[in-house]
């Protein structure tokens, strides 16, 4: 469930309406709801509580979306983080999340990110394969700490979702596989500097059925009774994220948040562990909408094309994944047509969808692409000299830039001259 409604006819954020926000700041802009991010990080809370040791562990991924003031609300809401740059750590760390509630993750952290988490003291480091393991404990060695490690196991499981956000399978780059875990925990528990004190697994993102999930948590629940057999204190199963959330309300809805939570807490019971997850477009997806203005509509040989005034910069994920975001007009006049909408960018790809039956819409109309609250903004780039999207957050009948509309001066200031071509 979300925030955005029409009320009196025009699409509203919360109390604000769009209209108000569009005319103030321009577009494209991404607008977040406060109060939908909140209920969603409440919801998953609620649902997974009771399941594990203690109090679960949830660590937002920060890579959905690492607005600062997007991440402080989660820090309200008692999130940690999960990061996987010095990027993200120390945005997290901006923004009031708690140091020791923060995961390291990804597969390729330099000595560099791993001394500055660990000055920080985060909570635990997902190792992805022994050479990591082997760089990790000579940089705590010198800094004379200890860091908090789980090795992620890749399961070898199929998650069935797109292949470019798949991760479980043996032939993804991602974890160390489950057949050789054994040996690798008992390679790194001799590592002077590393305390070993969990196991992770993360199979994929948007994850549509929760099968794929037992199967490798299953998996996960044999190896932690395996572990401790050979004498390891594991005290902690990251279960990492990927519940998916529904864009397409022709498609079955994912599975809910509650339904994964009670699979978890049957799966999980009697691993006598503390539980982490790594939740994140399941929090902020569908929390945001990506506004845009139509610039104009061109005849097209089977529908009109509308060309919004937002483009795959700014919205990558329909290009890059095929991902399908609806599509709405802001003061919707009650007709529909089937239409082609795309971006001003100059390759084909620059498409958000084909033979799109929706709000009719004609030049200077408001349209906003829902879920874009994940992988969105954060995902934009500057391609074709367009500046960064800007960001608001609403919440009530209040709202705030929270990115500035980058200046088209700094973009271009960015790049500087060499002597030689008179700079
Ligand atoms: N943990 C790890 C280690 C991850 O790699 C990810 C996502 C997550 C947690 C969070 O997964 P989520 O709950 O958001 O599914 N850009 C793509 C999604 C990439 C996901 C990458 N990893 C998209 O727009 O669909």
């Amino acid at each position: 469930m979300d925030h955005f409604d029409l009320r009196s006819g025009r699409l509203h954020a919360e109390d604000v309406a769009l209209e108000a926000i569009a005319e103030a700041v321009g577009t494209p802009v991404y607008v977040y709801s406060q109060a939908t991010i909140e209920r969603h990080a409440r919801v998953f809370r609620e649902a997974v509580s009771g399941a594990g040791r203690g109090e679960p562990w949830i660590s937002f991924a920060v890579k959905a979306n690492p607005n600062r003031a997007v991440l402080s609300v989660l820090a309200g809401q008692g999130f940690g983080a999960d990061v996987v740059s010095a990027g993200e750590l120390i945005r997290a760390i901006a923004a009031g999340i708690p140091a020791d509630k923060i995961i390291f993750s990804g597969v390729g952290k330099t000595a560099d990110e791993m001394r500055l988490a660990l000055a920080h003291g985060i909570g635990q480091f997902n190792l992805e394969s022994e050479p990591e393991a082997e760089m990790l404990s000579a940089v705590a060695s010198e800094l004379e700490v200890e860091a908090r490690v789980a090795y992620r196991v890749n399961p070898d499981v199929d998650a069935g979702t797109h292949a470019k956000i798949s991760t479980g399978k043996s032939e993804n780059k991602f974890g160390i596989p489950i057949d050789t875990a054994l040996a690798a925990y008992a390679r790194a528990g001799a590592m002077p500097g590393l305390k070993l004190q969990g196991v992770a697994v993360h199979i994929g993102s948007q994850l549509t059925a929760l099968e794929p999930l037992e199967a490798a948590f299953t998996k996960i629940g044999a190896l932690v009774r395996e572990l401790r057999a050979a004498g390891h204190d594991i005290t902690i199963a990251d279960l990492g994220g990927g519940l998916g959330v529904p864009y397409d309300p022709a498609l079955p809805v994912p599975p809910s948040p509650a339904d994964y939570g009670a699979m978890v807490r049957r799966v999980t019971a009697g691993w006598d562990v503390r539980v982490a997850f790594e939740p994140g477009r399941l929090i902020v997806a569908n929390a945001g909408v990506l506004l845009s203005r139509v610039i104009r509509v061109k005849d097209g040989v089977t529908h009109p094309w509308v060309i919004a005034d937002a483009a795959m910069n700014d919205l990558l994920r329909p290009s890059l994944y095929d991902a399908w975001h609806e599509i709405r007009a802001v003061t919707p006049s009650g007709h529909r047509f089937t239409a082609n909408v795309v971006g001003p960018v100059c390759e084909t790809g620059d498409t958000f969808a084909i033979a799109r039956e929706m709000d009719a819409v004609a030049a200077n109309d408001l349209i906003a692409f829902m879920t874009a609250g994940a992988y969105g903004a954060t995902m934009a780039s500057t391609y074709n000299s367009r500046a960064l999207t800007p960001e608001v957050l609403v919440s009530g009948d209040r709202w705030a830039v929270v990115r500035a509309r980058q200046p088209l001066e700094a973009l271009i200031a960015a790049d500087s001259m060499p002597d030689w071509l008179g700079g």
